[in-house]
């Protein structure tokens, strides 16, 4: 067979998995695959705060709209102020029998990402909605790349004053994401969208405790 002439692809996905190739791309492929969210970590290997400031270098590089730069990131590695903030959050909506991670597999570190109130009278500008999903992805992406790997979570679900266990003053900030870190003690997998016994594209967990993300094909998304 002539190596220069690849076979047809069969599916959209091989042929963005030949593309991967092509362009060098695998590496980043696995990364971006693997770094799942996690939810279960080693609570005796604490995520240095060095390593944390690292992650809000890279973030605060992060395209922004207009580069306005609004965001501010607030980094807690301190295990007492650790567990003030994990009290604040929501755990794993979808996992109905299972409210959180027990002690021994708690977070070791957290970032806030924060922005500042607009002044009285003038809008606040929408656009940093997404700034700040930028951000965590970047430090999603570089915890994982790190040796030993740094898995997260990113949390919506705290409530307003979550603010007040920072230290920081609600009036001047607003709470946009709360991500948590540790190494991880859980594995996680993408499956088939339609994997989740109970028919709905929600994650779950298998017996051995494995976390599965449905996702949907390539071809499903593209329009
Ligand atoms: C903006 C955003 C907010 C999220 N908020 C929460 C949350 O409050 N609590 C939680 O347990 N997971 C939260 N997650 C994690 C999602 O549940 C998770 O990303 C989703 O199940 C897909 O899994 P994956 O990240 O492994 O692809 C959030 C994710 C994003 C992107």
């Amino acid at each position: 067979m002539n190596e220069a002439v690849p076979a047809a692809p069969s599916s959209v996905e091989l042929m963005a998995k030949q593309g991967c190739e092509k362009l060098g791309l695998e590496s980043f492929d696995a990364l971006v695959r693997r770094a799942r969210t996690c939810r279960r970590f080693d609570e005796s290997m604490r995520v240095p705060r060095e390593f944390l400031l690292e992650l809000a270098e890279l973030a605060h590089l992060a395209p922004c709209g207009a580069n306005a730069q609004r965001l501010r990131f607030h980094v807690v590695s301190d295990a007492e102020e650790c567990s003030s903030l994990f009290e604040k959050l929501t755990w794993a909506g979808a996992l109905k029998d299972w409210s959180g991670p027990v002690e021994g597999e708690r977070p070791t570190g957290y970032i806030a990402i924060l922005a500042e109130r607009p002044a009285p009278g003038k809008p606040a500008a929408p656009i940093t909605e997404a700034d700040a999903g930028i951000a965590a992805q970047t430090m999603m992406l570089a915890a994982r790349s790190a040796t030993p790997e740094v898995a997260a979570c990113m949390f919506k679900a705290f409530p307003p004053r979550a603010i007040d266990v920072m230290g920081l003053d609600g009036d001047k900030y607003e709470v946009k994401l709360i991500m948590v870190f540790g190494v991880p003690a859980e594995t996680q997998v993408i499956d088939a969208i339609d994997s989740n016994p109970d028919g709905s594209i929600n994650y779950w967990r298998d017996e051995a405790q494995v976390h599965h993300v449905p996702k949907r094909p390539l071809a499903d998304v593209l329009v």
